[in-house]
């Protein structure tokens, strides 16, 4: 069996999915046929979560419900603490949440695995929405020596995050800033991450795995990796009058320029509209940042030199500056990325469940046949190539 092959399976169909929906040309990005700029303005965090993974807005008392179980469900079981306590301070947040992620499926085991029964895909969706920002927080706490805190109860998903890491609970107004970002973040489609997400899931494997599969993916670089790039490119430029020599010199060597560029996006990446828009308010209410006007510059400056090949801003042009403002550190951003994919990558788990088939591609052979053994000793000493 053979066809035609596209590196990167570009333009190629994986799946059948009405969970969200892009409009590359246009910059529209819907969750289950809503636009994503009428959720930021209307939703919350949870409730979308809900909507991408049942399908549907949820009643005000299926909320609640849903609210209070993954509010009862945050707190990790102390062998986990000790688990983290026992990784390098120098580990990457992204492999100590990738490695608890999948140890949690040996703490929380979901025993009657069902897949049919619409309890199971309840409890797994409460239980990993509910720990991974527990997670996230603990790492960051106990990498500097601290004990980790325990989720506040009257606050927030997105207020008791932060609460979390920073050990203060934000005011209501940064609170509902940093739930927009991740409203922003929940889902987007058939991308890297949710691909492995749904190989995983054809397996049957449990959705701890699933989880921490596509968490692994959205590590790199090329992936959710670049918000941290796009920090680190800001600070390393400084100064509004170096964007333009930094520019020049990039391109020159042909290299890319993080937060810039999307596979499926010609134009402005919609969730960078709406996050730049956060910057501003955020910075209104607690002080501006100068690495702001870089990145403005940058963008202006970029989109002159990229636009004609349809590269612009993506998602994580702006989101660190954000972060950073609350307090995140620039290791932490594809973390707290991962906290909201994680609605997104249940969506797509369960999707993958209701009608499953094993993934299993084929490739095109593009080696020798027929080869005969050489002894170990009439090899010439080539190096590897
Ligand atoms: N900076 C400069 N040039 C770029 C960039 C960029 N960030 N992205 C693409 N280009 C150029 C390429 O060099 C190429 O130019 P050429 O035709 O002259 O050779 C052209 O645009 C098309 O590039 P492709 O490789 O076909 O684009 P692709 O769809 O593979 O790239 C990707 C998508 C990987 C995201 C790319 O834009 C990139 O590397 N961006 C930087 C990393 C980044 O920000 N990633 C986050 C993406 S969003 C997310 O995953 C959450």
């Amino acid at each position: 069996m053979s066809g035609e092959y596209k590196p990167g399976l570009e333009g190629i169909p994986a799946t059948q999915s009405n969970i969200s929906y892009i409009d590359g040309q246009q910059g529209i990005l819907e969750y289950r046929g809503i636009r994503i700029e009428e959720l930021c303005a209307h939703s919350s965090f949870l409730e979308t979560a809900y909507l991408l993974i049942f399908g549907e807005l949820p009643t005000a008392v299926q909320l609640q419900q849903f609210e209070s179980d993954i509010l009862y469900r945050r707190r990790i079981k102390y062998r986990i603490r000790d688990m983290i306590k026992c990784f390098p301070e120098s580990a990457h947040p992204m492999d100590a949440l990738q490695t608890c992620v999948s140890a949690l499926g040996m703490f929380y085991p979901l025993t009657y695995k069902d897949f049919h029964d619409p309890q199971y895909t309840y409890d797994a969706s409460t239980w990993l929405l509910a720990k991974v920002p527990t997670i996230v927080a603990a790492f960051q706490l106990m990498r500097k020596g601290n004990d980790p805190v325990l989720p506040h109860d009257d606050l927030s998903y997105a207020a008791n995050m932060l609460y979390m890491l920073n050990e203060k609970a934000p005011d209501l107004e940064v609170a509902q800033i940093f739930d927009t970002c991740l409203i922003l973040h929940a889902e987007h489609t058939v991308n890297a991450s949710t691909f492995c997400a749904l190989v995983t899931a054809s397996t049957l494997n449990d959705p701890y795995v699933v989880l921490a599969s596509a968490i692994g993916t959205l590590g790199g670089p090329l992936h959710g990796g670049a918000n941290e790039q796009v920090m680190q490119m800001l600070e390393k430029i400084g100064t509004v009058e170096n964007v333009g020599p930094y520019l020049a010199e990039k391109l020159a060597r042909k290299e890319r320029i993080p937060g810039f560029g999307h596979r499926v996006y010609r134009t402005k990446d919609p969730r960078a509209i709406v996050l730049q828009r956060l910057v501003e308010q955020l910075f209104d209410r607690l002080g501006h940042d100068r690495y702001y006007d870089v990145a403005v510059a940058l963008e202006e400056q970029g989109t002159e030199r990229l636009g004609e090949k349809g590269i612009f801003p993506n998602v994580d042009f702006y989101s660190g500056l954000i972060y950073r403002k609350l307090g995140i550190p620039t290791d932490l951003f594809t973390p707290v990325f991962a906290i909201a994919r994680t609605a997104g990558w249940l969506a797509h788990w369960r999707e993958q469940l209701s009608d499953n088939r094993l993934f299993r591609p084929t490739q095109v052979y593009t080696g020798r046949h027929d080869v005969r053994y050489t002894p170990l000793t009439a090899r010439s000493g080539r190096a590897l190539q």
